[in-house]
C-alpha cells in the first residue's frame, strides 16, 4: 500500500572499502540503524591507511558491528528484504571482507544480495535526508581516495563521469597538508577547526586547472599536487626564516583553495548542462568552508544544492544500504553470488 511504511524494502548495507566497517538498516528512505567501527586510530601513526591492518580490523569488527545494527534497529536479519554491499572503488583486501560477508549473511538468510559502488551510495544517502533526488543531477564526489564531477540521469544505472582528480584526491591534499602543518591525520576535520580562526585570503595558494588554457582539456578535471607543493613550499620558506608558521592562516588559505576550485568546476556542470541540483558527497562534504561557499555558488548560479550532514559525508553503512534500498525499489536485478571485489569499478557502474 504507498505510504505504507511496512511495504517498503527493509535493507542491510555492509561499508569496508577503506578504514570504516560501517552496517546500516534502512527501510525505503528511513534511516533505522548505522553502526559503525573504525580503524583510523590504527592507521594515525603511519599518516594514512594502511591496506593490511584495515582488512584484519574490518574482520573483527564485523560481526558485533552487525549485532550492533540489528540491535538498534530492532530487527532480526531474517526480517530484511535485501542486503548491499560495497563492491568497490576501494582497498582490494577491505572490499573483499565486506563482500564475503555480504555473501555468507546473504546465503545464510536466504536474501537478494547487491553489489554496489561505493562513490554512488555516497550520493544515495543524500535521500536519506532530503527525500527523491531531483535527476539529472549533478555530483561532486570528494573523498580520501576520489574526487569527481558526474551526471546523475538515474542514480539506479545512468551515471555518467565528466572529470575527475589528475593527481591527488581532495581529502587527500587534506590529509598530506595537516601532516606538513602537525596536524593529525585524518587531515580534513583538524584544517577544519584550525581554519576556523584563520585568515582565508592570507595566503593566495594555487587553483589547479582553472586557467582559460585548462577549460578545453580539463573543464571538470581536478589537480590537487601543486597546491599541496606549494603549501609545502610555504611551511618550508618560514621555517628558513624561523618564524612560526601561522598554521590557522595556512588551514583557512588551503581550505580556500580547495573550496573554490570543488565549486567553481561543479557550478559550471550544472551550468553547462542545464542543471539545477547538485550534490556534494564523500567525506570532504563535511568541510564547513565547502559546504558554506558551494551554498553562495549554488543560490547565485540558482542551482539547488544538496549536501548530506557530516557524519553521514564520511564512509557509513547507510549509505550503502540507501542505495541498495533505491536498487531495490527500482526493480533493478540483484548480482550473482560470485560478484567479485572490483578495487577500480568504474563511477559509472551503480551496480555490479
Ligand atoms: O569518504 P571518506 O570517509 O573515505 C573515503 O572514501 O576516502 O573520506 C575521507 C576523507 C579523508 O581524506 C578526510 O581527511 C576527509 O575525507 N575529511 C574532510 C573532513 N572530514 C573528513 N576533509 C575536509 N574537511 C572535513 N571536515
Ligand atoms: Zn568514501
Amino acid at each position: 500500500m504507498p505510504g505504507d511504511r511496512g511495504s517498503e524494502p527493509l535493507v542491510l548495507g555492509i561499508e569496508t572499502s577503506c578504514d570504516e566497517t560501517g552496517i546500516g538498516i534502512v527501510r525505503g528512505r528511513t534511516l533505522l540503524a548505522d553502526a559503525l567501527a573504525s580503524s583510523v586510530a590504527e592507521h594515525a601513526r603511519f599518516g594514512g591507511v594502511v591496506p593490511e591492518v584495515a582488512s584484519r580490523a574490518h574482520l573483527e569488527a564485523m560481526v558485533p558491528t552487525m549485532e550492533r545494527a540489528l540491535a538498534g534497529a530492532g530487527v532480526a536479519l531474517a526480517d530484511v528484504d535485501a542486503i548491499a554491499v560495497t563492491a568497490g572503488p576501494g582497498l582490494a583486501g577491505a572490499l573483499l571482507v565486506g563482500v564475503a560477508a555480504a555473501k555468507g549473511y546473504a546465503v545464510a538468510a536466504g536474501k537478494p544480495l547487491y553489489g554496489v559502488n561505493h562513490l554512488a551510495a555516497h550520493v544515495a544517502v543524500d535521500l536519506l535526508e532530503h527525500g527523491p533526488l531531483p535527476e539529472p543531477a549533478v555530483a561532486l564526489l570528494v573523498s580520501g581516495g576520489h574526487s569527481s564531477l558526474v551526471l546523475v540521469d538515474d542514480l539506479t544505472g545512468g551515471v555518467t563521469p565528466l572529470g575527475a582528480t589528475i593527481d591527488d584526491a581532495a581529502g587527500e591534499a587534506f590529509d598530506k597538508v595537516a601532516r606538513l602543518l602537525g596536524l593529525p591525520f585524518p587531515g580534513g576535520p583538524p584544517i577544519d577547526r584550525a581554519a576556523r580562526d584563520g585568515d582565508r585570503d592570507a595566503v593566495a595558494f594555487p587553483r589547479g586547472l582553472t586557467a582559460s588554457k585548462d577549460q578545453a582539456a580539463y573543464r571538470y578535471d581536478f589537480s590537487f599536487s601543486g597546491l599541496k607543493t606549494a603549501v609545502a613550499r610555504w611551511v618550508e620558506a618560514c621555517q628558513r626564516a624561523g618564524v612560526p608558521v601561522p598554521v590557522a592562516d595556512v588551514a583557512a588559505s588551503f581550505q580556500e583553495a580547495v573550496s573554490d576550485v570543488l565549486t567553481r568546476k561543479a557550478v559550471a556542470a550544472c551550468r553547462d548542462h542545464g542543471v539545477s541540483t547538485l550534490v556534494v558527497a564523500g567525506g570532504v562534504a563535511a568541510n564547513s568552508r565547502l559546504r558554506a561557499l558551494a551554498g553562495q555558488r549554488c543560490a547565485a548560479a540558482g542551482v539547488g544544492l544538496r549536501v548530506p550532514r557530516p557524519a553521514l559525508c564520511t564512509d557509513n553503512g547507510a549509505m550503502v544500504a540507501a542505495l541498495g534500498s533505491r536498487l531495490v525499489a527500482a526493480g533493478v536485478a540483484p548480482s550473482r553470488l560470485d560478484l567479485p571485489a572490483d578495487p577500480a569499478l568504474p563511477v559509472s557502474l551503480v551496480s555490479v
